[in-house]
């Protein structure tokens, strides 16, 4: 579908988003619920999916109790991965104007590892999150919806045992370039957020027993010296989301880590 009309203008501050439905595959954790919070306490209506159901009903309690009326947080359980899932999520909603993907696995391991055997899922996980989403979700979309999906630093800074991750963000901010054109005719936006070392349950389940003192040492490494937190991410999705000009972008919000 293409139309004929330039893409609507928008207020571009974050108030717009009142009363605009948003979707965010992974808002049970990190990113994905510090996003669900923020929007909540700016009058968005919000979707939340992850595939544990206890740990996203846990995060559907304290987003429900960000904003003033509580049916305006819907959750469903599901695997972004599976595209006949995420349909169903979908049909059941009224109203779709902005999707959130964050959803993501990552392992690390070596060329010969086997990553617990779950190697292909982090180079898969994200693409086929973002893929579905998107198939998904763009018939419902209005002119200036959005999707915006989540990459990371190690596109620009590999590290040994960690080429299916940097393979992963590569292929969701090629998709990212390649949707905004394809689906500009529809004047539907997508980009993706390139993050550093943000402080989130991901990020501690790799830092052992003392996460709290392995975050300060991990953060004093880095340029502005801590890392970046789920808040800060969630902004730059909410700015995304309000930006009618913006897409194809990838916005960087990494504490100028990829610098040094
Ligand atoms: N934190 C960082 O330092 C960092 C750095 C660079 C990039 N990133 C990227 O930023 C994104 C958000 O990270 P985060 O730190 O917020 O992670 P997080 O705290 O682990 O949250 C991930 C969320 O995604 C959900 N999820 C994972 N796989 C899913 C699937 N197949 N289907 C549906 N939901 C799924 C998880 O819930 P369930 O497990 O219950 O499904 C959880 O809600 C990820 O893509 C990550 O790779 C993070």
């Amino acid at each position: 579908m293409s139309t004929e009309a330039p893409i609507p203008f928008s207020h571009p501050l974050p108030e717009s988003l009142a009363d605009r439905t948003v979707l965010i595959l992974g808002g049970s954790s990190g990113v994905g619920k510090a996003t669900g919070l923020m929007l909540r306490s700016l009058g968005a209506r919000v979707v939340l999916v992850a595939r544990d159901a206890d740990r996203l009903a846990a995060a559907a309690a304290d987003v429900r109790a960000a904003g003033d009326s509580t049916d305006a947080v819907v959750t469903a359980a599901a695997d972004a991965t599976d595209e006949k899932e995420l349909q169903r999520v979908v049909d059941s909603i009224d109203k779709l104007d902005h999707v959130l993907v964050t959803a993501a696995s990552v392992s690390f391991g070596s060329l010969f590892d086997d990553h617990g055997g779950r190697g292909d899922e982090s180079l898969t996980t994200r693409f086929n999150a973002g893929w579905n989403a998107a198939r998904v979700t763009v018939p419902r979309l209005p002119a200036g919806g959005s999707l915006t999906f989540l990459s990371g630093d190690m596109i620009d800074r590999p590290q040994p045992g960690g080429s299916v991750v940097s393979a992963g963000v590569g292929a969701i901010e090629a998709l990212t370039r390649a949707l905004a054109v394809e689906l500009a005719p529809r004047r539907v936006r997508v980009n993706a957020i390139r993050l550093g070392s943000t402080d989130t349950p991901l990020i501690r389940g790799f830092l052992g027993e003392d996460a709290d003192a392995a975050v300060t040492a991990l953060g004093a490494a880095l340029p502005l010296g801590r890392l970046g937190t789920a808040e800060e991410a969630a902004s730059a999705a909410i700015f995304l989301m309000c930006n009618y000009n913006t897409t194809g972008s990838t916005l960087s919000v990494d504490g100028g880590q990829t610098l040094v």
